[in-house]
């Protein structure tokens, strides 16, 4: 649809960025951290792990100082659930509360929101090692971790986000750490992790809102519009197919408390179908967002199974293999351009996955990461010319106000990443940030932070309130 007037962003809209414990803070092990899956998975090998990543733990000071000064009102970052707790319950680590005490009131000293992520990928190891989600003790160890969030955070914090990427974690587990060989039914037993995953966020939901009625919380997946391969109708269906497993599984439930009928079906046909326990659904049921959050990187595009074997194919994302027997075949996209990672990138689809959520939910939606990982160069004269990740800000920014245009209730918008991080397979080369982080994969210099060209960009659009792109 064309407009001719454009609705302006909201006064009150939430420009930030976003980050993971993981991925950002380093300081693995100390002041009584616990190890997480993270920590002790093999990691790729040419790249650096996550060891001390970016330093924000001793730099945290320096980093909060540079989002404010690129005017964000909001910061997106999540918790590391074995600071908190090392061994995944039991004994708290005081230690690793004031760490994120101290990050928060650092953020409300310069006006900035903390909007904090309770599980990002990083389990304590010692959590899976009695089973991780395969266990239901896992489900009350997220409460009891959610409850202290609440307990010590609560009077500063009014933005919670439950669980990362919930659907990335089940669809794409080796890649995470999710997937444990040596289960008799590895994908059988995914899903039901899946469904303790959902009953631990439907309780930290429920939690929050007795604990901290003026606080408001969501789910945050991943959620990407899925094209047909072409209009032949078994292409249109295979697409639906896909949707309702990727996307939708993951927001019914979060909102509706039921499984998707579709994704049901499809779990049902596979013999993948959780074990439900009495009481699970009414748990399910109760939990209700007050928001969605949800990342987006890009669409993706899938065609009919031909069932032939040859399903499994590279989609948008060149890191995800997609594709299900009987269900949808991984398939790219001919109209759209890659990033140098060969990530497809799909403004206009960002849009319709913002149009799309919204008709199907009506909640406000924020967006909680959208990117582009680059090779960064540092210039000898000390800049860094990262035109492509503005053209590419721009690109979607742009989607954003069409899609508010449209109707739809955005009231924040917070890319990865804040600062440049160590990407989840691609090292500390694979740049998002605004701000540099002057490191390399081995060899860590002085972890010196220089402000990009895209730092500068994003300082004056904030400052315009969106207008000056
Ligand atoms: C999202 C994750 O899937 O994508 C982040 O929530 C991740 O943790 C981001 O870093 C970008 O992916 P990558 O693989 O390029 O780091």
């Amino acid at each position: 649809m064309l407009h001719k007037q454009l609705n302006a962003f909201p006064e009150d809209f939430l420009w930030g960025g976003s980050t993971s414990a993981y991925q950002l803070e380093g300081a693995w092990d100390e002041d009584g951290k616990g190890p997480s899956v993270i920590d002790l998975a093999n990691h790729v090998e040419g790249v650096t792990d996550f060891k001390v990543a970016s330093d924000h733990y001793h730099m945290y000071k320096e980093d909060v100082a540079l989002m404010a000064e690129m005017g964000f009102k909001a910061y997106r970052f999540s918790i590391a659930w074995s600071r908190i707790y090392p061994q995944g319950d039991g004994a708290v680590n005081p230690k690793g509360l004031e760490f994120y005490s101290l990050l928060i009131d650092e953020l409300l000293k310069y006006g900035i929101e903390p909007i904090v992520t309770m599980y990002h990928f990083d389990l304590p190891y010692a959590l899976e090692e009695r089973g991780g989600w395969s266990n239901r003790a896992t489900i009350d160890a997220f409460e009891q971790y959610a409850k202290t969030l609440y307990e010590n955070y609560g009077d500063r914090v009014k933005w919670w986000l439950t669980i990362n990427e919930q659907n990335m974690l089940i669809l794409h587990p080796g890649s995470i750490g999710t997937l444990n060989e040596n289960m008799t039914d590895p994908q059988k037993e995914l899903y039901q992790q899946n469904h303790h995953m959902l009953l631990a966020q439907a309780k930290a939901m429920v939690l929050c809102h007795q604990m901290l009625p003026d606080a408001k919380i969501g789910p945050a997946p991943n959620i990407g519009v899925i094209y047909p391969a072409s209009s032949k109708p078994e292409d249109m269906l295979a697409a639906d197919n896909y949707a309702a497993i990727r996307n939708w599984l993951y927001l019914d439930m979060a909102v509706y408390g039921r499984y998707n009928h579709i994704a049901w079906s499809y779990l049902v046909e596979k013999g993948y179908q959780p074990v439900i326990e009495e009481g699970d659904m009414e748990i399910l049921g109760q939990g209700h967002p007050d928001f969605i959050a949800f990342n987006y990187y890009t669409s993706q595009t899938v065609g009919e199974s031909k069932n032939d074997g040859n399903d499994y194919s590279h989609t948008g994302d060149q890191h995800e293999i997609v594709g299900e027997p009987g269900a949808y075949r991984g398939s790219v996209n001919p109209n759209l351009q890659t990033t140098e990672f060969g990530w497809e990138i799909d403004p206009v689809g960002f849009r319709t996955t913002l149009r799309q959520i919204y008709s199907r939910y009506h909640l406000p939606l924020i967006v909680t990461e959208n990117g582009l990982g680059a090779f960064d160069k540092l210039e000898d004269d000390g800049t860094v010319n990262d035109e492509y990740r503005m053209d590419f800000f721009r690109k979607h920014i742009e989607q954003i106000q069409l899609a508010l245009t449209d109707g739809v209730e955005v009231f924040g918008f917070c890319p990865w990443s804040a600062i440049d991080l160590v990407s989840t397979h691609q090292g500390s080369s694979k740049r998002y940030g605004f701000i540099y982080v002057d490191r390399e994969e081995f060899d860590l210099k002085e972890l010196r932070r220089v402000r990009k060209n895209s730092f500068y960009w994003y300082q004056k659009l904030i400052a315009s309130r969106g207008e000056i792109r």
